[in-house]
């Protein structure tokens, strides 16, 4: 029987679009400012091109513009940099994110190098890296900013909490590691060399997965009350739905995994829908800064 609490992302996502909104407005009213957000995709990458369109949907619900550039698998890596240096020099566009993974042709570091730091929104800039790493005021990456925000919902003070975190990608792992340290959690980030993972995960009160392993948490790697949140999106055949079916998964076994937690997130609609309300937060904070006002408290 299943005891913890189910964390419902999508509403809590739903939450932050609303305040995001109401901060949108607020920029607008009282300075003429509307964020906007440019989203590049190179390519015809089919769950890319989702993404793509549900970023563009989602932000202009929340009230600002977005500006889509879709250019051809083979443009030339030169083509995407000078398209970045006018994105970085347009008042307009606050934000810029560039769909990853890109075409082979293309060098994803220098690409992300050449983004304006303070129109970052992904938060994949080194120098928003350090800025994190060192307290300075950053753009955050979003998927684990939105796991901070879910945990801190459900717990309140992080300080002095043992937290273990699966997967070491600059994505997820080590930036969430950044967050909790700030929070002042005893952190721990765990890989695929991790000697005794099941003990690990064991001494954890916040467990964060983030591997891409399907259901590789089992749930006598949960310690009894401890806060899973799992970040994985695998797809996985589901014969039991009939013939070629498939079904989402996370990383962690659910079902067994909340017979020992106090809270979990479900996959679907956990930390997915929580990814794009916060690249929506960013896009306002970092039209905020740009305009050179405090940051909106969202
Ligand atoms: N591809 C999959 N997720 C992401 C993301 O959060 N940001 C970018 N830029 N590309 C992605």
């Amino acid at each position: 029987m299943s005891t913890a609490q189910r964390i419902d992302g999508k509403a809590f996502a739903e939450g932050l679009r609303q305040r995001v909104g109401s901060e949108v407005q607020r920029l607008k009213a009282d300075h003429g400012v509307t964020p906007g957000l440019a989203v590049v995709l190179v390519g015809e990458d089919p769950a890319s091109s989702v993404y793509v369109r549900n970023k563009a949907k989602q932000t202009e619900e929340a009230g600002m513009n977005s500006m889509e550039h879709r250019l051809p698998e083979d443009t030339p890596e030169a083509d995407l940099l000078d398209l970045i240096d006018t994105l970085n020099n347009d008042p307009a566009v606050h934000g810029i994110l560039v769909q990853l993974p890109l075409p082979g042709q293309i060098d994803d570091q220098k690409v992300l190098a050449a983004i304006d730091v303070e129109k970052d929104v992904d938060g994949f800039h080194v120098e928003n890296v350090g800025r994190l790493w060192t307290g300075g005021e950053a753009l955050v990456p979003c998927t684990p900013y939105g796991c901070l925000l879910m945990l801190k919902d459900h717990l309140g003070e992080l300080s002095g909490k043992r937290a273990v975190i699966v997967g070491r990608s600059n994505i997820v792992g080590k930036p969430m590691a950044a967050l909790l340290l700030a929070e002042s959690c005893t952190v721990s980030i765990c890989h695929s060399r991790t000697q005794d993972l099941p003990a690990r995960c064991r001494e954890a009160d916040i467990l964060v997965a983030a591997v891409g392993r399907p259901e590789m948490i089992r749930g006598d790697w949960v310690k009894p009350g401890a806060v899973v949140i799992d970040v994985g999106i695998n797809r996985i055949d589901a014969p039991e739905k009939g013939e070629g079916k498939t079904r989402l998964v996370g990383d962690v076994a659910y079902d067994e995994a909340a017979e020992t937690a106090a809270a979990i997130t479900p996959v679907p609609g956990g930390v997915g829908p929580m990814t794009i309300a916060c690249l929506l937060r960013n896009t306002v904070v970092a039209a905020a800064r740009q305009n050179g006002l405090p940051d909106p408290g969202i």
